[in-house]
């Protein structure tokens, strides 16, 4: 068997001058031997030369266009982005070493590689491209240990646990299967993220995706909503309806929430999952579907199960590939890239760049995030609305986050008791600070100004009391 790495390799794409290009060959030439990818970039993290081995992993077509490509289209936004950790290290003159990304490779699946970037040093000879400005080296990550060294990106996702770099692998290994898939973890944790970016990256990846959550509807309507039903077949039923089955053929029905499954309907769902085969409500015409299966629960089936409140065999139907997202206070160093990575989406969405202040990465860090990732999600888009310059600080988090940096001085006010803003000209309690937002249109800044409060005590202030 043949590794990408020991084909004939192209010639490396080149720019500059002949001595230029000879330097290039002496470095390409040094990292092959170690088994590395290097890659020079220009000032705007675009590639200026690219190794050998680089071309022949991503195949001949994509090797002519590897000039001039940006590196965040090769790598992804998630670290080479307008506001990806790396893209800002190497502004900023400095170094990271053993970060991970995922490549897609011409043939084979994606590979996970391990990617060092360093701004580059000008040799005294003066033979070195001056265009060339950031060394960007990458190897094949060895995907049976998991190095605790650097964040890992791929699929729009970034992490850093090993628990997560799991889960980015057995996203890979799904790519040609159609398999179902159990996605299990606490609220917030990326179910649906990760159930969506499955099926974006399975071979039905052309076909519709089709969310059902069984716990948004009472028994009888979500069998019509999953089988559909006929005319008549229910008081309210005046036409034929086709179900979520037939909507999700060729494609992935995500059963979020299927541990909210009524007993009756999980033996339905069982023969859909064992014969593909079903009928709508009040018909007797037996319909096949060939949906794949992605289902999503935050409960214990186990449990459930023990309870007898789930069916054994259903469950063990479901669990063909069981995914596990571990809760966010229990893989802590996946925090920090993921609130990079979030802040930066937040950012692009108004046009600003976020960055986050030591401090208020450290309140991040030691926050316990019983509510997840969407807790950080919205934790960052609280803080932006907040901060009033481009560096996050700790008193721009909602209060539950920072209690002691959001009210400096303050004694915190049991959340039963009404809390009091203190303002300028006095204390304003939660119904005085309503009045004051009617009385401004729920203008915050005008409200603002009339209590002498600034505009981000205003809006702690109104989240505390349920307002914002
Ligand atoms: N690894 C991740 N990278 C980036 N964003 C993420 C990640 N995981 C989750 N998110 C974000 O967190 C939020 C919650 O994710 P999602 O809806 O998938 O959670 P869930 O597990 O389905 O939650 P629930 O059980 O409450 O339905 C989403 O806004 C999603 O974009
Ligand atoms: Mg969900």
């Amino acid at each position: 068997m043949t590794s990408p790495f020991e084909e004939v390799p192209p010639p490396a794409c080149a720019a500059g001058s002949l001595d230029q290009e000879r330097a290039f060959s002496a470095v390409n030439a040094a990292f092959g031997s170690l088994g590395r990818i290097c890659m020079a970039l220009d000032a705007d993290f675009r590639i200026r030369y690219a190794s050998d081995l680089l071309m022949s992993l991503l195949g001949a077509d994509a090797a002519s266009q590897v000039r001039g490509l940006s590196i965040e289209s090769l790598l992804g936004a998630e670290l080479f982005g307008l506001d990806g950790p790396l893209r800002q290290a190497l502004l900023a003159g400095e170094k990271r070493e053993g970060w991970r990304a995922v490549l897609n490779v011409a043939s084979g699946p994606a590979r996970l590689m391990s990617v060092s970037a360093a701004p580059l040093l000008h040799d005294k000879l003066g033979v070195c491209d001056p265009a060339a400005t950031y060394l960007v080296v990458l190897r094949p990550a060895d995907e049976s240990t998991v190095e605790a060294s650097g964040p890992i990106a791929g699929f729009g996702l970034i992490a850093r646990s090993p628990a997560m770099a799991r889960v980015f692998r057995m996203i890979d290994v799904l790519q040609h299967s159609e398999s179902t898939v159990l996605v299990t973890g606490e609220s917030g944790t990326g179910k649906e993220v990760v159930a969506r970016i499955i099926h974006a990256h399975s071979p039905r990846k052309s076909g519709p995706f089709v969310a059902v959550n069984a716990a948004a509807l009472p028994g009888e309507l979500l069998e019509s909503e999953l089988f559909g039903h006929v005319r008549g077949a229910f008081t309210g039923a005046v036409r034929d309806r086709a179900g979520r089955f037939e909507a999700a053929e060729d494609g992935t029905l995500f059963l979020d929430e299927v541990g909210d499954v009524p007993l009756h309907l999980q033996v339905k769902l069982l023969r859909v999952l064992q014969e593909h085969t079903y009928e709508r409500v009040g018909d007797s015409q037996t319909r096949r579907t060939n949906a794949r299966i992605i289902a999503a629960t935050n409960r214990n089936l186990r449990r459930l199960v023990a309870d007898g409140r789930f069916r054994e065999d259903l469950y063990y139907r479901l669990r063909v590939f069981p995914i596990e997202l571990p809760p966010l206070r229990s893989r802590r160093e996946d925090i920090e890239p993921m609130a990079r990575l979030l802040l930066s989406r937040v950012g692009s969405r108004t046009g600003r760049a976020l960055r986050l202040s030591p401090e208020a990465v450290r309140v991040l860090l030691s926050y316990e995030w019983p509510g997840n990732v969407r807790e950080l999600e919205n934790a960052l888009e609280f803080a932006a609305t907040v901060c009033q310059g481009q560096t996050l600080q700790p008193e721009d988090l909602p209060p539950e986050i920072a209690p002691a940096a959001a009210f400096p001085g303050e004694e915190q006010a049991p959340a039963h008791r009404p809390r009091p803003v203190a303002t300028a000209s006095g204390v304003v309690d939660d119904l005085e600070l309503k009045v004051a937002l009617e009385q401004n249109r729920w203008n915050r800044l005008a409200t603002a100004r009339a209590l002498g409060v600034s505009r981000s005590t205003l809006w702690r202030r109104m989240r505390a009391a349920s307002l914002g």
